[in-house]
């Protein structure tokens, strides 16, 4: 497989059939640039430089690794790192490992740190408290997809409190930080993603399986703060978060079940209210599908003729494409999954990476020499910043460990594991037909994951909304504040009167990061999606 450079796992891919060899972010030369005279070994003193003289007094004399307990909460020292530990009888095999930054919006209560899993995996997350009244604000879970990009992404680039500015020397305030209304949690995983890591090279290449980490990292989450558990919760996934989500979704919703039968006082009911699915890949066999409608009769098409060679030749494509797809949901064996990555990713994407422009959003160019592989400088400018010793030490995270944007390894041990060729829609009508809300959105510039597709599964799934939706027609929603038409929704249920149970929404001028491209939509979106307030006074009925 080592010939095989083309990686166009959804998201964040390495384009590597264009430039030959696949140039992980340089995470390695920035962290090291300005720090350079530091020794491995003074990193170890690194950490109490920039503690806290408070925090410093309290891991004077203690030995690494000591515990200890202080009024009725425990600690432990790690790397020189103070934190509270939290663990839970039902989850032996977990424990949180908790700091209190206040990097990024210190006007807000935030907690970070880690969840160990059985001692060999350690997920970071950074949650942030609602700038308003967050008692009674609900409970967000943030993920990007990659596979293998950190939710920091998320959290700097596009929805977070604070944007990263100038070459990543810095944050900016953002005024559209989703967390306005809501509390928010930003999760790195699997293991290795960001700054999670684990320490015996152990990955993990399968949804499925992450989402039993998550679970168990809400239920320690939560019993350690159950002011943030009473109010629903929504898990708000992107681009490959799109095959993440409904299995965590489903994960979270099963261990309800199984709670209702068997109580037990320890576990917490997560108050799953709704899964988002933000420009996500989660029925690749009709998404694949949509490529060559989008690239040449979409709002922005990359070639000039919808019945040139060009478009002839994609859509050529497709059946093969989704006969390996349907094998895939058929069979479902890594054995059936991988070609059917690696086919419709080169012969449906690998044309359109030679056309320079940038894949998750079309109206504009890709300079890879300048903006880096993943077509954002800001990327770059992310690693700059988390990689800086003086911000891992205050968010509870090792000043050795080294931070990337995404990382290709992990991409590509789920691409090599086909994972995301897998029906993941599947899994969302059961959920769906017991009250959880289902909100699809996509950026409509974005080429990787089109919102045309994306429209054409949602319409698909089989619900007890399904005749309803099908039905429905786009009416147009104009955002709160400023009046603007920002795009078109569909939607059934709530005959009006809510956002919806099953809602589409199409968002005019933006790519494949809607908060970056549209903030002041993107947040009026997902505010009025969780106060489930109707996102078009049009209503839905057709
Ligand atoms: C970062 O931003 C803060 C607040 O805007 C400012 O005071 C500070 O000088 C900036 N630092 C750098 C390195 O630009
Ligand atoms: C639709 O969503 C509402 C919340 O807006 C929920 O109460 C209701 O149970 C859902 N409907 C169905 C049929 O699940
Ligand atoms: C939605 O409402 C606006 C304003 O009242 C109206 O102009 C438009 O025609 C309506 N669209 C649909 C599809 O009902």
């Amino acid at each position: 497989m080592r010939s095989f450079t083309l990686l166009l796992p959804l998201v964040f891919l390495s384009i590597s059939s264009v430039s030959a060899v696949p140039s992980p972010i340089d995470a390695q030369a920035v962290f090291q640039r300005p720090f350079s005279g530091f020794s491995s070994n003074s990193f170890k003193d690194a950490a109490s430089h920039f503690l806290s003289d408070a925090k410093n007094a309290i891991l004077k004399g203690k030995a690494n690794m000591e515990r200890w307990y202080h009024d009725g909460k425990e600690y432990i020292k790690q790397d020189n790192l103070l934190y509270e530990l939290v663990s839970h009888p039902s989850f032996s095999e977990h424990q949180l490992r908790v700091t209190e930054p206040t990097l990024c919006d210190s006007s807000v209560k935030q907690y970070s740190g880690y969840l160990d899993v059985a001692e060999d995996k350690h997920l970071f997350f950074w949650f942030f408290e609602s700038r308003s009244s967050p008692k009674d604000a609900p409970l967000v879970l943030w993920l990007n997809g990659g596979p293998g990009c950190s939710s920091s992404t998320g959290l700097l680039f596009e929805l977070g409190p604070c944007n990263i500015a100038n070459d990543g020397k810095n944050t900016t305030h953002n005024p559209y930080s989703w967390n306005s209304h809501a509390n928010i949690i930003f999760l790195d995983q699997p293991v290795n993603v960001g700054y999670s890591y684990a320490d015996d090279g152990t990955t993990v290449n399968s949804s499925p399986v992450a989402g039993k980490d998550v679970y168990a990292f809400l239920e320690l989450f939560l019993n350690r703060f159950p002011e943030y558990s009473t109010q629903p919760f929504h898990i708000a996934a992107e681009s490959y978060g799109g095959t993440y989500a409904p299995n965590f979704a489903s994960v979270i919703y099963k261990a309800n079940k199984e709670l209702q039968l068997a109580p037990t006082p320890k576990l917490k009911h997560i108050n799953l209210a709704s899964v988002v699915l933000a420009n996500g890949l989660t029925d690749p066999y009709v998404q694949m599908g949509s490529v060559p409608d989008y690239v040449c009769d979409g709002p922005y098409p990359v070639y000039d003729d919808p019945e040139g060679p060009q478009c002839a030749a994609l859509r050529t494509k497709v059946p093969t494409c989704q006969r390996l797809i349907k094998s895939c949901y058929q069979f479902n064996s890594r054995l059936t999954c991988v070609p059917a990555v690696l086919y419709c990713n080169t012969q449906l994407f690998g044309p359109l990476m030679q056309t320079g422009l940038n894949p998750y959003d079309v109206r504009r160019k890709c300079d890879r020499a300048k903006d880096g592989d993943l077509c954002y400088v800001q990327m770059k400018w992310i690693e700059t910043w988390m990689n800086d010793p003086k911000n891992k030490v205050a968010l509870g995270v090792n000043p050795d460990r080294t931070f990337a944007s995404c990382n290709m390894d992990v991409n590509q041990a789920f691409t090599m594991n086909g994972d995301g060729m897998h029906n993941s829609a599947l899994l969302l009508p059961e959920l769906v037909n017991d009250g959880v809300r289902l909100l699809v959105y996509a950026g409509n510039a974005d080429m990787m994951c089109n919102y045309m597709g994306n429209e054409r599964w949602i319409g698909q799934l089989e619900t007890k909304f399904s005749k309803e939706f099908s039905a429905a027609k786009a009416v147009p929603w104009v955002t709160t504040e400023t009046g603007r038409t920002a795009g078109e929704v569909r939607s059934a249920g709530g005959d009006g009167f809510t956002a919806g149970n099953v809602t589409f929404v199409n968002i005019y001028e933006a790519g494949h990061m809607v908060p970056y491209d549209q903030p002041e939509a993107a947040l009026d979106l997902i505010t009025r999606w969780i106060l489930n307030i109707p996102l078009s006074l049009n209503g839905t009925k057709a």
